[in-house]
C-alpha cells in the first residue's frame, strides 16, 4: 500500500491503473476545505475512491457539527466523480455507505467506459485551477447567462444558488458577516484554533502558510473579516482603502435539509459552482463566519426567506492569477 498524507492507495500491478488512481485521489484533495484543514482521507480500495472524513481534522471551534467538514467532503467526492468521468467512465457514487461508520462519507466507482460530456470535461480541467482568490473584485456584474448556469452548477446536486441582489438584503448580510466575524475573534478558543492552523510555523502541506496569517480585517472589504491577509502583490496591499474596493457578486448555496447527506450535497454543489466560476475566468471566495456561528446562521436563515438552509456565502468576481495553497505531500512510501 502506498501512503500519502491524507491519501492512501492500494498498488496496483499495471502502471496506467495506478497513474489513473492516483489521477483521482490527487483530483480528491484538491477540493478546498475551511483553513485549509484537509479534512479527509482519500484511498482507493478494491475497486472505488473512498472519502473518509478525518475527525481529527475538524475544526472543533469553527465547525463544531462537521458541518463544513462534509462540505470539503462532498467537494472531494465531487471533484472524484468529475476526474472518473474525464477518464471516459461511468462514476457509481455511493454517500453515507456505511450507517455504522458516520465518517465513511463517500465512495466512487468507476464503471463502464462512457465518454464525458462537454460540460463535465470542462469542469474537470477546471479542478487543478480553481483556487480562493482573495483579492477585491470590481463591481462589474456577472453576465446573466453565466449566473444561470451557476445556479444550474447548484442545480445538478439537489441544491440552489440564490444571488444576492436586493441591496436590504446585502446590508444585512454584511452586518452579519460583521458581527459574526468580532464574536469568533473575541472567543480565546476560536483564537487559539485559528493559531493552529493559520500562520503555524510547523505547518507545510496544510492550513495557511504564514503569509496568508495577517489577523486583522482589511478595511476595503466587509465581504472578507476573513481574509488572511492573503497573498496578494504588495502593490495591491498598498492601495488605499477605499471603504468600496470591493464589490463582488454574493452567493449562496442552499439546501433542502441540513442532515450530513445534506451537508455532502451542498458541498458538491458548492464545488460544481466554483469549478463552473473558474471555467468562465470568475475568481471565488468564502465568506464563511455567518454560517459559523449558529444564532448568526439562523438569522442568515431567516434573511433568505427561512425555508432552505444556507451552506455557504460565496464572493464570485473577475479574478487574477493566485497562488496555490499547498496540499499533504504524497510521501510516495
Ligand atoms: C466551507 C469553507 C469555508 C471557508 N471559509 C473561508 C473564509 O471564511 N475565508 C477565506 O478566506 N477562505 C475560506 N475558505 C477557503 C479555504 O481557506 C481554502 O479552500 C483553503 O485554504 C485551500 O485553498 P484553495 O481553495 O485555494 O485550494 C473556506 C473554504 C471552505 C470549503
Amino acid at each position: 500500500m502506498a501512503a500519502a498524507g491524507g491519501i492512501v492507495t492500494m498498488r496496483e500491478d499495471r502502471a496506467s491503473g495506478t497513474t489513473a488512481v492516483i489521477e483521482l485521489l490527487r483530483a480528491g484533495a484538491s477540493a478546498p476545505s475551511s483553513h485549509n484543514s484537509q479534512p479527509w482521507r482519500l484511498q482507493w480500495h478494491h475497486d472505488a475512491v473512498e472519502v473518509h472524513g478525518d475527525p481529527d481534522r475538524r475544526l472543533e471551534v469553527a465547525d463544531p457539527d462537521a458541518r463544513e467538514l462534509r462540505l470539503a467532503c462532498g467537494a472531494a467526492l465531487l471533484n472524484v466523480r468529475l476526474a472518473v468521468r474525464a477518464q471516459g467512465r461511468r462514476a457509481h457514487t455511493q454517500l453515507l455507505p456505511d450507517p455504522a461508520d458516520r465518517w465513511f462519507l463517500g465512495r466512487v466507482r468507476p464503471g463502464s467506459v462512457l465518454p464525458a460530456s462537454l460540460w463535465e470535461s470542462e469542469l474537470a480541467t477546471a479542478i487543478p485551477r480553481r483556487h480562493t482568490d482573495r483579492h477585491p473584485f470590481d463591481g462589474r456584474p456577472l453576465p446573466a447567462a453565466l449566473r444561470d448556469q451557476l445556479a444550474r452548477a447548484a442545480g445538478r446536486e439537489s441544491c440552489r444558488l440564490v444571488f444576492l441582489t436586493d441591496a436590504r438584503q446585502r446590508r444585512e448580510l454584511r452586518e452579519l458577516t460583521a458581527r459574526a466575524h468580532r464574536q469568533q475573534r473575541a472567543d480565546p478558543a476560536f483564537v487559539a484554533e485559528w493559531e493552529r492552523w493559520i500562520g503555524h510555523p510547523a505547518r507545510e502541506d496544510d492550513g495557511l502558510p504564514r503569509e496568508h496569517a495577517q489577523r486583522a480585517p482589511r478595511a476595503d472589504s466587509a465581504w472578507r473579516p476573513r481574509d488572511f491577509g492573503d497573498a496578494v502583490a504588495d502593490t495591491d496591499r498598498t492601495a488605499p482603502p477605499t471603504g468600496s474596493g470591493d464589490d463582488p457578486t454574493v452567493a449562496v448555496v442552499l439546501s433542502y435539509d441540513d442532515g450530513p447527506l445534506a451537508h455532502l450535497r451542498a458541498g458538491a454543489a458548492m464545488q460544481q459552482v466554483l469549478l463552473t466560476a473558474t471555467a468562465h475566468g470568475v475568481g471565488s471566495s468564502f465568506v464563511a463566519p455567518p454560517l459559523e456561528v449558529a444564532a448568526v446562521r439562523d438569522e442568515v436563515r431567516a434573511l433568505l426567506g427561512g425555508v432552505l438552509w444556507p451552506q455557504v456565502v460565496l464572493r464570485l468576481g473577475w479574478g487574477r492569477p493566485v497562488h496555490p495553497t499547498p496540499r499533504r505531500r504524497d510521501t510516495g512510501a
